[in-house]
């Protein structure tokens, strides 16, 4: 029998990119520095101290960049919105020029029949924050709230779905946990405050949003990234290592914003480093959302390891898996599973998958003007038909975002991790559609047909 993976009418197909990975010209216009300008710039951070000053030159060529969306038919694109632009000392003067970028890229969407849906914070800090504090100063809540106000008003008349921030985790735990990621502190005594005014720096954004007029149409949530925990045995040791694991990464962000609290596992893992918050903070935070979006890559399993603190535990690798160019494993099911579980956790509410991708190892040039990678392709079809599988059993996914439109600067891995649909070839600025590319284009003309081949 033949299954059929028909997908609701207006469901959303979409890729994803974002503003530091993919603009270059980070200085252009008056914009302020980031940090990750400072991080990029400062040896012996990045994969052969590669940064984003040109990335892939999308502040000149994003028309260019919007015609290629069209090309493969995508009706929405999910762009993040660089804050230096906006506000080059991050407070206070506000930089026109900057907005106007984000307004001419959105009336081109606009044109071309593509939805904008804009994500206020994806990494990329005012490096004059940083220098303030950055996540580690309570303020920050009001600045992030100031900059997102100016944000609504001044695209909210087009823009109708935001994201306040992308993947709060990952700037916890890479920017000030383990520090491979901007702006590089490794502190068990940060990371608490960050995960902190990161939440508290939502539910303010949110709570503006509420009172302005971009909320007439529009709608806002969060962007969370979300890895099931396995455990490698029955062990009481290693179900517990992976309760940790996943109160770390699934829940630290969602259980506030859902709930008003945040999972007692972080006390376990923080110990003394954990502060009390207060009751008032927590109110903020927990501030309703209309939809959620989760990014989802990989699955983890998880063994207690007494040695690897704080969370005492290592993931175990799966020899008998494809892994992709980062060492994630595919592993389509998992998808499934961690919708099933947010609808099952924090109630049935609107999701989109905001970001989900793969890098494998794409011709720096194309070959006979082609990009043939069909471990790309496998994995796409693989992902979607999860996706379909969760909808059938009750998920109210609106939306699928690919990661990514086109291949770019992947953060501390520089230009050696390729996730685009489209190629981008760094010595030309050249973009190729690659096989994946037309394979997704051929999903949402049929809208899902052909994932049933
Ligand atoms: C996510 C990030 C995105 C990109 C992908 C591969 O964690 O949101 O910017 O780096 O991973």
């Amino acid at each position: 029998m033949t299954v059929s993976y028909a997908f609701p009418d207006d469901f959303l197909w979409g890729a994803a990119t974002s503003a530091y990975q993919i603009e270059g010209s980070p200085t252009a216009d008056g914009a302020g520095r980031s940090i990750w300008h400072r991080f990029s710039h400062t040896p012996d951070n990045t994969w052969l101290n590669e940064t984003g000053d040109v990335a892939c030159d999308h502040y000149r060529r994003y028309k260019d960049d919007v015609a290629i969306m069209s090309e493969l038919g995508l009706n929405a694109y999910r762009f993040s919105i660089a804050w230096g632009r906006i506000y080059p000392e991050g407070t206070g003067r506000i930089n026109k020029k900057g907005i106007d970028f984000y307004s001419r890229l959105v009336d081109e969407l606009l044109k071309k029949g593509i939805k904008p849906s804009a994500t206020l914070y994806h990494w990329d800090l005012p490096e004059a924050l940083d220098d303030r504090g950055g996540w580690l100063n309570r303020d920050i809540a009001d600045w992030f709230c100031d900059y997102a106000a100016t944000m609504f008003d001044a695209l909210g008349d087009r823009v109708n779905m935001w994201a306040t921030v992308n993947e709060p985790w990952v700037v916890t735990d890479g920017g000030y946990l383990s520090g491979v990621l901007a702006p590089g502190h490794a502190s068990l005594f940060e990371a608490p405050i960050a995960t902190h005014n990161l939440l508290r720096a939502h539910g303010s954004a949110v709570e503006r949003f509420r009172a302005s007029n971009a909320a007439k149409k529009g709608k806002i949530g969060i962007v969370v990234n979300l890895e099931p925990k396995y455990p490698a045995s029955q062990s009481a040791e290693d179900l517990d290592a992976v309760r940790r694991a996943d109160a770390y990464m699934n829940r630290q962000y969602l259980d506030p914003v859902f709930t008003g609290k945040y999972p007692a596992e972080l006390r376990e893992i923080f110990g003394e480093a954990w502060p009390e918050w207060s009751d008032e903070d927590m109110r903020l935070i927990k501030q309703p959302i209309d939809f959620l979006g989760v990014n989802y890559y990989t699955r983890k399993i998880e063994r207690y390891d007494a040695e690897r603190l704080p969370l005492r535990l290592k993931a175990v690798p799966q020899p008998d898996s494809i892994t992709t160019e980062t060492r994630w494993e595919v592993y389509p099911e998992a998808l499934t599973r961690i919708l099933l579980w947010v609808k099952e956790r924090y109630g049935k509410l609107p999701v989109y998958i905001t970001e989900n991708g793969a890098a494998f190892y794409d011709a720096p040039h194309p070959i006979d003007g082609k990009i043939e990678d069909p471990l790309r392709v496998e994995y796409y079809r693989q992902h979607l038909r999860a996706a379909h599988e969760a909808m059938k059993q009750g998920v109210d996914l609106r939306g699928y975002f690919a990661w990514s439109l086109l291949d770019n600067y992947e953060w501390s891995h520089g230009y050696s991790k390729r996730f685009g649909l489209v190629h981008v070839d760094y010595s030309t600025q050249q973009r190729t559609i690659k096989s994946s590319g037309r394979y997704y284009a051929s999903v949402i003309e049929t809208n899902g047909g052909v994932l049933s081949r």
